[in-house]
């Protein structure tokens, strides 16, 4: 369980986030979703152990982010695909687990590469994949890590309409498979509401997390959903929230 308790990051001039509590279970999906500069990176770099609070605590079963993330037991995908030129698709997706000192396993790299239609493109270099294509890898890249908590800050904010919705069902079959706990920053209301099992609305800046909404759908979640009643008032609903969390903070 990752436990969020009471945390607040202060920098010199400006007030990140401010009194953060939330829980996030074992293989449960949480989406995060706020407005431009509210804290949502800060807060998913004090999870990763890449930020201090100033005040509060963050554990991550039972550890220090900075202990789970040294163990390998922390996957990121941030927004920017951070991988290496140098290295194919295959090589950079083996690389991270190397580096935390995980045993090889490259039929599990190239099935995973596989099962996100990367089939064709495992020896391509990134500079020979769209961004898409490497969003993709840099997804593949964090699942083969086998850490048990999933860190996505805004994967798919570059990219196409189409090319977003896809990496989204993508990525919702993967956790069904996968079951990693799962923390995912975005804009977008319908990414967050297409994505979670709950969606926590963070307020204008400093982030405070006041609202969590419970996301359940009766319907599978693949493109179908988008034009379903259920999945529209899910998007209505979080929209509403964001919106009142925003006002408040004014
Ligand atoms: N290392 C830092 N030093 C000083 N201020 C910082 C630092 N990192 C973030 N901030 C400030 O903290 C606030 C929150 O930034 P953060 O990047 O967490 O927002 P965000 O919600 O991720 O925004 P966006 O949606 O645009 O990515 C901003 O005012 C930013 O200027
Ligand atoms: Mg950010």
């Amino acid at each position: 369980m990752i436990a969020i308790d009471d945390v607040t990051v202060a920098f010199e001039t400006v007030t990140a986030i401010a009194d953060i509590d939330l829980q996030i279970q074992p293989s449960e999906f949480v989406t995060i979703v706020g407005p431009s500069g509210c804290g949502k990176t800060t807060l998913l770099r004090v999870i990763g152990g890449l930020e201090s609070p100033t005040a509060g605590t963050v554990t991550i079963d039972g550890n220090e982010p900075a202990v789970s993330r040294d163990a390998g037991d922390l996957g990121f995908v941030f927004q920017d695909h951070t991988l290496l030129p140098w290295k194919t698709a295959l090589e950079n997706v083996q690389f991270l687990r190397r580096m935390a000192g995980k045993p090889p396993d490259e039929a599990q790299a190239r099935s995973l590469l596989e099962s996100v239609g990367l089939d064709e493109f495992v020896d391509a270099y990134p500079r020979e994949l769209s961004g898409g294509m490497k969003q993709r890898v840099a997804i593949v890249r964090a699942l083969h890590l086998d850490a048990d908590v999933l860190l996505l800050d805004e994967p798919f904010g570059a990219l196409d309409e189409l090319t977003r919705d896809q990496l989204g069902v993508e990525l919702r079959r993967l956790h069904e498979r996968e079951q990693k706990t799962t923390l995912f920053i975005t804009h977008s209301v319908p990414e967050a509401a297409f994505l979670g099992d709950r969606c926590a609305v963070v307020t204008d800046a400093p982030g405070r997390i006041e609202t969590t909404l419970e996301i359940d759908f009766s319907d599978q979640r693949d493109t179908e959903l988008f034009g379903s009643v259920e999945y529209q008032k899910q998007v209505a609903d979080i929209r509403r929230k964001l919106y009142d969390s925003v006002e408040d903070g004014r």
